[in-house]
């Protein structure tokens, strides 16, 4: 269907909230494509120009980022084996781990609760790392609507009895009025104008703990696609967008920027 967006999480029954989880084998943690390249490079230059915005560390995140840039230089030895895995030895751990992937990685340790405690993330979807450093799973949730009364109970529990050998991936999407992978303000305005100015985003989220520190680990890989590409290439997909666009309640339209989207949407694919 398309080369940039390898997941289209759309259901035929509309839009639902739900955690998702599905089971991911260790050789499928990290996914490498054509654009590997020009997103490391894209990391590169937002390490050095934008450090604030795309990394944040607390000293209690240190042993556990070291862990998960040892376990991302052993699943690149064994999984992807002609792929660099060289770091330099002064950065820290988190960055050093960043530059190898296309993921942006999020770590996790419990104190009074699970907190974000280390991040590397280049490719935010609209939200802003220093923002949530130090926070809880609760915390960094506030703006999405239903996750209090819906997931936070479920993605609690989960991550106290995640185990080291049995590891989790979902996926989300939204729509953006921009293809631009670093996204780090949290505007909440809709795509309107023309289709080849919007983009369908997709992320893949993997959530594992680590066995050494006992810290999780959550990385995010963002793909994204052109919605005028993904409308021309299939009729299904503009059907099961069309509908969740329509199902999605009030609230969370209007936190993912949809408010006026189906309408638009509609009145476009059908002239
Ligand atoms: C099972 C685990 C998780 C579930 C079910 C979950 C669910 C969600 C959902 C439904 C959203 C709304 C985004 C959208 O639909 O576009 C969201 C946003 C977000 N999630 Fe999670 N999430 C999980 C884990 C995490 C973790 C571990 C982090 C750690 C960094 C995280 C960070 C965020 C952030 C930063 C946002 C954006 C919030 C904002 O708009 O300010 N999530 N999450």
């Amino acid at each position: 269907m398309s080369d940039a967006v390898r997941y289209i999480p759309l259901d035929a029954r509309g839009w639902r909230l739900a955690m998702g989880l599905r089971p991911l084998e260790e050789s499928k943690w990290i996914e490498v494509d054509a654009h590997r390249d020009e997103e490391l490079a894209l990391k590169t230059a937002l390490l050095a120009d934008q450090r604030d915005v795309v990394v944040a560390t607390r000293p209690e995140g240190d042993e556990a980022s070291a862990e998960l840039l040892e376990e991302i230089v052993g699943n690149l030895r064994t999984y992807h084996p002609s792929l660099p895995h060289e770091v330099d030895p002064e950065e820290h751990p988190i960055v050093a781990a960043s530059r190898l992937v296309q993921e942006d990685l999020c770590v996790l340790v419990r104190s009074d609760q699970w907190r974000l405690v280390a991040a590397s993330v280049c490719f935010p979807s609209r939200w802003s790392l220093a923002e949530k450093i130090g926070t809880t799973m609760d915390e960094i949730h506030v703006p999405v609507p239903d996750y209090d009364d819906e997931l936070s109970q479920p993605t609690n529990a989960l991550f106290e009895r995640l185990k080291p050998e049995r590891s989790f991936w979902r996926l989300n999407w939204t729509l953006l009025d921009s293809p631009l992978l670093h996204q780090p303000i949290a505007t909440r305005t809709s795509p309107s104008g023309r289709l080849e100015d919007w983009s369908f985003r997709v992320e893949r989220q993997t959530l594992r703990r680590l066995s050494r520190t006992g810290a999780i680990v959550f990385t995010i890989r963002t793909y994204v696609e052109s919605l005028d590409v993904l409308c021309r290439s299939d009729e299904d997909f503009s059907a099961n967008l069309l509908h969740a666009l329509d199902t999605a309640p009030p609230s969370m339209q209007r936190y993912k920027g949809w408010l006026g989207v189906h309408d638009h949407l509609r009145s476009i694919l059908s002239s």
